[in-house]
């Protein structure tokens, strides 16, 4: 039985067949009908989710199997006091895998740890989304044609965007990637993804606080929203909410080819006007979520479709 909390617990071989049967799924959606008849996917999710919630429930009923699960912590026992340990050791009883979202770092660690059934990381806290990240893989593959040699610009909050940790750590095993960290000065990549795994692994990243300055360079530019909810107080992220704002004129500076995909939800960081942009792919890459979490569902529960 394997969980998935971050990017690293697959391998690249593993990553390219994950994708390669995520791909398949999307051209073939009728061979995957029935593979999961049976099974169940249990979502507990202690933080608000759109689309990672419901893509995880929409994979799984796509795949024949049935949901269950509670979208807060206050619509469950949580809000009584019980532990991560005992609701995922009773969940072990009622479904087959797992999807969890929570507020703290370490949280789906925490039940992987107590769980009988496979435990999928769906967001903890400012830490990690690996699923967040397969399908961000999926769509610079498919719209890119590769996963190697260009220059990524990640934007917006790098502190507690969990996304781009992911995104950094699944990307790092890749040759010829070039990082351009773009945020103001206190919302900066944390020290344990810069020094323990950008420089550890003496990948190649500059920081810059203007988006102007590192647009032209970019084959990809991946925006990020500013965390409201992991803020200490309203007034700091009144003041850096509004930081970035990609609008046509900004994205006049980039290149004809470069891609803009973002995790979402937005706020304001990309302007409306941005959306019929055929650069623009974020709409896309939530549909690939669906895509990549049948497929890591079908892998951890070892279903295979002939
Ligand atoms: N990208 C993402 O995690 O979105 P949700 O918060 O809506 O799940």
């Amino acid at each position: 039985m394997r969980h998935v909390m971050s990017p690293l617990d697959l391998s690249v071989e593993e990553l390219e067949q994950i994708l390669n049967l995520a791909a398949d799924i999307k051209a073939n959606p009728k061979k995957y009908a029935h593979a999961c008849d049976g099974k169940k996917l249990a979502t507990l999710f202690y933080e608000p989710s759109t689309r990672t919630r419901l893509s995880f429930e929409a994979a799984m009923l796509n795949l024949g199997g049935s949901v269950l699960g509670f979208s807060s912590a206050d619509s469950s026992s949580a809000s009584k006091g019980e532990s991560v340990a005992d609701t995922i050791r009773i969940i072990s009883s009622y479904a087959d895998i797992c999807a969890m979202r929570h507020p703290k770092e370490g949280a789906p660690y925490v039940a992987s740890m107590y769980s009988k059934i496979p435990v999928i990381n769906a967001g903890d806290g400012g830490h990690q989304h690996p699923t967040q990240t397969l399908a961000d893989l999926m769509t610079i593959r498919s719209e890119k044609g590769r996963l190697d040699h260009f220059t990524i610009g990640l934007c917006g909050d790098l502190k507690f965007g969990r996304t781009v940790h992911s995104l950094i750590k699944a990307l790092i095993r890749y040759p010829g990637i070039r990082f351009v960290l773009i945020s103001p000065e206190e919302l900066r990549l944390p020290d344990y993804i810069r020094d323990d795994v950008l420089k550890a692994n003496n990948q190649d990243f500059r920081e810059e606080v203007r988006l102007e300055d590192a647009l032209p360079d970019l084959d990809l530019l991946y925006m990020t929203r500013v965390q409201k909810e992991r803020f200490f107080n309203e007034e700091d992220y009144v003041r850096m909410k509004d930081f970035y704002i990609l609008d046509k004129a900004k994205l006049a500076l980039a290149k004809d080819d470069m891609l803009v995909l973002h995790p979402l939800p937005r706020v304001n960081e990309i302007a409306t006007e941005v959306d019929d942009d055929p650069r623009a792919v974020y709409f896309k890459q939530a549909q690939y979520g669906v895509y990549v979490r049948m497929a890591l569902i079908l892998t951890l529960l070892e279903v295979e479709v002939c």
